[in-house]
């Protein structure tokens, strides 16, 4: 695994300080007829198809027309001439660089958030609609307590949150309730589309983050929806505070009731105990980034059985997996949770990740102005097939080599300090969800054809189809 740009020395903040300025030695820049392309073809298609709820037309025609590959070939093309960069982009009113450099990438992401703050000025817009004080978006001191809150809330450091246990009910009857369903659609028996997929996983998602009895409560899911909407839009559309204010309330009701086995009842536990520094409405305004990015996870899962489907050795080994954790309380399931991985390296659900400069910045070849907008495009990295045999095919062993990850940036829950403190109980529900399909199930995917060495750029979750039959 080589990268032509990656020179022998990693960059480490002060090793390059020569005292210049974003002036004096400013990053190489690209023209405007580049920067209009690197828009059209790597930022236009991500935000189409909605940065934060996914437009399903939208998401089927990138499908289609190939939108996603062409963005990698684009960001190739750009990194062939312009070398490690970053590359700064010529937008006008703006500051905006891209990057290039799978070291860069390791370096942003490690100096976050100072000087690479998490707060970029479009994700504030976006996040203001449901979550004004999600430490995503904070800044300060304010920030390092409110990511401190979800580290503890999430147990973000181990594989099996300290509540998996309590979980795992859930994630049984759930599955179980799913395949009952679909085994009983009278139009088409066994027939599993995302919509009867998607409603089972939130049902489960309520009942592991508010409690049992809001198994069914849609309207929640559903309020979620319409101000991530309006997060789509950002700064294009006013805040609906009254909606705001509502889904806040509902989550602190949820807190109050604390039902057992719920984050909602570890959180209220948590305030009991002093153990947390920040204010109640401070940890409920974390919870809407909780139910929000359930989302991504459930359309990663998703496509990891079609991954499993199109695969059956592999998906033979995880249920030899599943068979020998049996008895285990919550199973850690190694192939699924890499498969789930591999969906979010072949597909990923936060494919541009954002930074915004607090000062100006020293790289190799230049100074990055203060108060630049940072864009790290994950699938440049994750899908490059100049550099990584594996780019295009199903390859979850890459996931037990540390070397691999630290050598390359693949980065679907981010990485450094500002990693995704969701992602372990993330692959402890997925897995265990998937494992009660596979287990109970054979899978065959009927809505598409995929070639294992040479997987598409873009799999349509929305579009998603399997016939499921008993084992
Ligand atoms: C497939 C599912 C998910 C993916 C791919 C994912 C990915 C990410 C990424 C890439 C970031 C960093 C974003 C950035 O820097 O702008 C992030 C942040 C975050 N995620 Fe996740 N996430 C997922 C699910 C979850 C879930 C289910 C939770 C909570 C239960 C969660 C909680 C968070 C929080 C609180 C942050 C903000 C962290 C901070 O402020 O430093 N995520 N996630």
């Amino acid at each position: 695994m080589t990268h032509p740009n990656t020179a022998s020395h990693r960059v480490v903040g002060s090793v390059y300080s020569t005292g210049q300025s974003a002036v004096t030695n400013p990053l190489p820049k690209a023209t405007a007829a580049e920067t209009a392309q690197v828009l059209a073809e790597v930022e236009f298609p991500t935000i189409a198809k909605g940065p934060i709820v996914r437009r399903p037309k939208v998401v089927a025609a990138v499908e289609r027309l190939g939108l996603e590959a062409r963005a990698v070939t684009r960001m190739q093309t750009m990194a062939e001439k312009y070398g490690r960069g970053p590359l700064m982009l010529a937008v006008p009113g703006q500051k905006m660089a891209t990057v290039l450099d799978p070291d860069h990438v390791h370096r942003i992401l490690e100096e976050s958030p100072e000087p690479f703050a998490t707060a970029e000025t479009l994700k504030r817009h976006a996040l203001k609609h449901f979550e004004p004080k999600v430490s995503l978006i904070s800044e300060g001191s304010e920030r390092a307590r409110r990511r401190d809150a979800n580290e503890k809330l999430l147990d973000h450091n181990h594989p099996i949150h300290r509540m998996a246990e309590q979980f795992m009910p859930a994630v049984r009857e759930e599955a179980a309730a799913l395949l009952e369903e679909v085994a009983d659609n009278d139009d088409a028996a066994g027939q599993l589309n995302y919509d009867a997929y998607f409603n089972a996983w939130f049902r489960l998602v309520n009942r592991v983050v508010l409690g049992d009895s809001y198994r069914d409560d849609m309207e929640l899911v559903e309020l979620m929806e319409t101000q991530r909407k309006r997060g789509n839009f950002a700064f294009l559309r006013p805040v609906n505070t009254e909606d705001r204010a509502e889904i806040l309330e509902r989550i602190s009701q949820a807190v109050d009731k604390a039902e057992p086995g719920s984050l909602a009842a570890f959180m209220k536990q948590i305030e009991a105990a002093g153990d947390t520094e920040t204010s109640r409405d401070e940890n409920v305004q974390q919870v809407p980034q909780w139910l929000f990015a359930f989302d991504p996870a459930g359309m990663a899962s998703y496509r990891g059985l079609a991954l499993l489907a199109a695969h059956q050795d592999r998906l033979d080994a995880a249920r030899y997996q599943i068979a020998e954790e049996a008895q285990a309380e919550a199973p850690m399931l190694p192939l699924l949770r890499a498969t789930v991985l591999e969906s979010l390296r072949l597909w990923a659900t936060t494919p541009m990740i954002l930074r915004e400069t607090t000062r100006e910045v020293e790289f190799e070849h230049g100074v990055m102005p203060a108060g630049t907008t940072v864009l790290i495009f994950a699938p440049f990295f994750h899908r490059d097939e100049k550099n990584l045999d594996f780019a295009h095919r199903f390859a979850p062993e890459v996931w037990d080599h540390q070397r691999t990850r630290e050598e390359w940036p693949l980065v679907p829950f981010s990485g450094g300090p500002g990693i995704c403190p969701g992602r372990h109980l993330v692959l402890l529900l997925t897995s265990n969800f998937m494992a009660e399909i596979v287990r109970q199930r054979s899978i065959e995917l009927t809505s598409h054809e995929l070639e294992p060495g040479n997987l598409p750029a873009l799999l349509d979750n929305f579009s998603l189809e399997f016939q499921l039959s008993p084992r």
